[in-house]
């Protein structure tokens, strides 16, 4: 029997698609797998899980921001070692030619890891273990580093020159870095943020918009001196407790944050913006039982990172999902920038000249967007709603009349444009008063706001909470007090009598 939460997980695709979301994108073509459009309601979702993290970092912590292109010359890539090594070891179906990441079928088919084998020790496993094609049973091929970079060319003729859509943002912030260490006042400590588009070619995308070719991220780079050990506000986190996977341990601990810097685990900045993290997917509604810490094994370290942790979200459906990646880029990639371009990228310091080191925090936005509506995705009886805060719901406020007539639209529309100033707000009046709550439930709507007959005699209006279906009536002149109370935590009881569903 298929357990019930599964039933309801199957569904997520199809709700996101049906009711505007995400849906694979090209459609019309046959769509290109790895590629997703983000509909009404996706958008606005993306949006504000975008924000948070952007005033979290801009407002709290005191970053800079920066916009650069997503189209570079090959010359950053080159310099970066992502030409050389951003490579997976890929083996190709001798007959149908389904391609896979070797490693992956490897440990999928014995069991055992792979990963930071030579390309000749997977060729032996896959013969040794009669590995075939899953698809087809073809035999399969010879493995080979498979570079997951778009390459492209800039300009037309001769003068043309070799380009590639960026594979992570980090290395646009670099580019920069004098410049906004000018504007930094010269002082390091600093963190920059940066939000875009990044491209991989992955070998099979897969997992809804979990593996895309094309997806956002919210990179931070903090630029630090090579002697930092300690980081202004961790002793507020030291108390914090998470699971915790350390490198070289077979299962997840629950641990203090203090205790991992004291066992000499991980180095405060790391565990600083790990706490701070978990804090940020906690407003956001992310089921705080399924995140786990986990530090990257040596063999499977990306090669410009000194140490690394991830923040994994552990889906129902789709397995462990990696949402934010936390490295320590030692001073790896200004150094080899500064090699290859021959702009010095030292700074002087109280210890003298040095080239900055960086801890970079690494968000992807939509692995963290689906893992938020898997954790917040719920049924009752007839009724299927998420239950996203406030904060980051699509829209935060509709407004419906009971029914369209005797005027009842044109006051309901009277609130929707006063509401609308201040808040994300949806206005309908397409169906029966049951089919509007039903249909902002899905769309994970906190408050519905109903305009009836009584409204048009006493001017009041019904507030109707999306998790509890409790109703409450307040003037019109106080329902701005009312929502904004709501959202800041004051029980709905405190605004009127509350009406139960
Ligand atoms: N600059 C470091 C870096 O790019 P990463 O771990 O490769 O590190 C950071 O990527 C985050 O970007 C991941 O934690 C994940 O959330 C997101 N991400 C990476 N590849 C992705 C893909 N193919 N599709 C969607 N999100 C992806």
């Amino acid at each position: 029997m298929v357990p019930e939460k599964e039933t309801l997980l199957d569904r997520i695709e199809e709700i996101a698609k049906n009711r505007g979301f995400f849906w694979p994108s090209q459609e019309i073509y046959g769509g290109v797998s790895g590629f997703y459009d983000y509909g009404p309601l996706g958008t606005l979702l993306k949006k504000h899980i975008q924000d948070a993290i952007f005033d979290h970092y801009v407002m709290q912590e005191g970053c800079l921001s920066v916009e650069a292109p997503v189209l570079t010359s090959i010359s950053p890539w080159i310099a970066s070692g992502h030409v050389e090594s951003f490579a997976d070891r890929t083996t190709e179906c001798e007959k149908c030619g389904e391609p896979y990441r070797a490693d992956h079928i490897i440990k999928e088919k014995t069991g055992k890891s792979a990963e930071g084998n030579t390309m000749a020790e997977m060729d032996a496993m896959i013969k040794e273990n009669n590995i075939r094609c899953p698809k087809c049973k073809g035999a399969l091929g010879r493995v080979y580093d498979y570079n997951m970079m778009f390459k492209t060319f800039i300009g037309p003729g001769k003068n043309k020159i070799e380009g590639a859509l960026r594979p992570e943002t980090a290395q646009t912030t670099y580019m920069p870095f004098r410049r906004l260490y000018e504007i930094a006042r010269r002082k390091i400590p600093f963190g920059v943020i940066q939000i875009g588009k990044s491209f991989r070619n992955e070998i099979s995308p897969r997992k809804s918009i979990i593996r895309q070719r094309e997806f956002t991220q919210a990179e931070i780079q903090f630029f630090i001196a090579p002697s930092t050990i300690e980081w202004k506000g961790f002793d507020e986190i030291a108390p914090m407790e998470a699971d915790a996977l350390v490198k070289g341990s077979e299962k997840a601990v629950r641990m203090k944050f203090s205790e991992l810097v004291v066992k000499k685990r991980v180095k405060q900045p790391i565990a600083y913006f790990l706490a701070q993290s978990i804090m940020l997917f906690r407003k956001m509604g992310m089921d705080m039982k399924k995140l786990r810490l986990r530090q990257h094994r040596d063999d499977e370290r990306s090669f410009y990172s000194s140490d690394t942790w991830d923040i994994e979200f552990l889906s129902d459906k789709y397995g462990v999902v990696e949402l934010v990646g936390i490295a320590d880029r030692t001073d790896y990639d200004l150094k080899r920038h500064q090699q290859q371009s021959k702009q010095s990228m030292e700074v002087s310091g109280e210890a003298g000249k040095f080239i900055p080191n960086v801890i970079e925090v690494a968000y992807g936005i939509d692995r963290p967007m689906i893992c938020i509506m898997e954790s917040v995705m719920k049924e009752e009886k007839e009724r299927l709603f998420f239950s996203f805060p406030s904060s980051i719901a699509p829209y935060q406020v509709a407004v419906f009349p009971l029914v369209r007539k005797d005027d009842l639209p044109v006051k309901a529309k009277e609130i929707f444009d006063m509401l609308r100033k201040r808040y994300y707000c949806a206005y309908d009046e397409t169906g029966s008063i049951g089919r509007m709550y039903y249909r902002q439930d899905e769309a994970g709507t906190p408050l519905c706001i109903t305009v009836d007959y009584d409204t048009m005699k006493d001017g009041t209006v019904t507030i109707r909470d999306r998790d509890t279906q409790k109703q409450v009536r307040v003037s019109e002149g106080s329902l701005m007090d009312a929502i904004q109370g709501i959202f800041d935590g004051t029980p709905m009881e405190k605004f009127g009598k509350i009406r139960s569903p």
